[in-house]
């Protein structure tokens, strides 16, 4: 789809996915309340699960919500890139109340694509977007898994591959409480701490509304830590493999980097292979890691 196409479609209060670097976005004009309501029915979300709002700049986020010194170095040293800040929201904010769900704090991300930089400084408004997939689906990371999930009649901004593949880690950061990662994601714990002091692990699920529901769900059964896969198995590998049937390697040299990008691919590939099962090798639980094992347990089944 062409750009300015795209842009009139979000005038319009219309729905469109988008290319972030982290994964496909189901954008709409954060300020209208009829397109944030038609972001939830398109994507079969549950109203109690809030969205993250997009920006062009960090000047542009200091306009939704206040910014602790915590807040605005992690900016300084992210943005724009792969992390949502947990803020409170400034009254008079121009973002419909169904974005923040009831909440009284807002997530806010500069993203660093080009192309949904060129949307977001071309429109001059916020964007809502939460992952392009239907509501319990692995995240899209290409355009065909955008389509997968909507049809044809979605209109899509073609941006090819997602850079990093897996979403932004959420951080909160309010007043007189520890910053606190509320979800893992392309930033690691280290990549924060390096910046500003953070408590151990994650806050609690109740912080982090989207934690509380079935995520990233293949309609195959999966199992983790998996060495030696049955033969039927399709294998998701992580390092050498000498599994002999349908195998489809997070990455081959062992990179967690690369597994990164390639997991929602590759999970989604596995679960249209026709195998009776999907077997996931172990991927250690450090660095982005400890991201990429975050979704795994969930397509597994694992809540919480
Ligand atoms: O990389 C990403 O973050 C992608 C791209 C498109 O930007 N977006 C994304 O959105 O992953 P979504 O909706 O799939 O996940 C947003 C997460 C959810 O877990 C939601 O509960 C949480 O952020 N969230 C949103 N607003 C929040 C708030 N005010 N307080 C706590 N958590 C919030
Ligand atoms: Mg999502």
């Amino acid at each position: 789809m062409e750009i300015d196409w795209i842009l009139d479609r979000l005038k319009q209060g219309g729905v469109v996915a988008i290319p972030t670097e982290t994964v496909y976005g189901l954008a709409a004009d954060a300020s209208s309340p009829a397109a944030v309501k038609a972001i939830f029915t398109t994507k079969g979300r549950p109203q109690t699960n809030p969205l993250i709002v997009h920006v062009a700049s960090v000047q542009a986020a200091r306009t939704l919500v206040t910014f602790t010194p915590e807040a605005e170095a992690l900016a300084q040293a992210f943005w724009p890139g792969p992390l949502t800040l947990v803020a409170p929201r400034r009254p008079g904010a121009p973002v419909a109340e169904a974005v923040s769900a009831g909440l009284e704090t807002l997530a806010v991300r500069v993203p660093a694509h080009p192309l949904m930089q060129q949307v977001l400084q071309a429109l001059g408004r916020p964007l809502a977007a939460p992952s392009a997939n239907r509501s319990g689906r692995p995240s899209p990371t290409t355009v065909d898994h955008v389509a997968q999930d909507f049809g044809p009649t979605l209109p899509i901004l073609d941006g090819g591959s997602c850079d990093k593949g897996l979403e932004s880690t959420v951080v909160q950061v309010l007043p007189d409480h520890p910053v606190q990662i509320l979800r893992y994601g392309s930033l690691s714990p280290q990549d924060i701490a390096a910046v500003v002091p953070v408590a151990e692990g994650l806050g609690p699920g109740e912080a982090s509304p989207g934690r509380l529901l079935r995520h990233y769900a293949p309609q195959t059964p999966l199992v983790l830590n998996i060495t030696a896969p049955e033969p039927m198995d399709a294998y998701l590998s992580f390092g050498p493999t000498d599994h002999t049937g349908p195998c489809f390697p997070l990455s081959a040299r062992g990179d967690m980097t690369e597994a990164a990008q390639r997991l929602f691919a590759q999970l989604r590939a596995a679960d249209t292979s026709g195998a009776p099962r999907i077997a996931v090798a172990p991927v250690p639980d450090r660095g982005v890691g400890l991201a990429i094992n975050d979704r795994l347990r969930r397509a597994a089944g694992a809540v919480g």
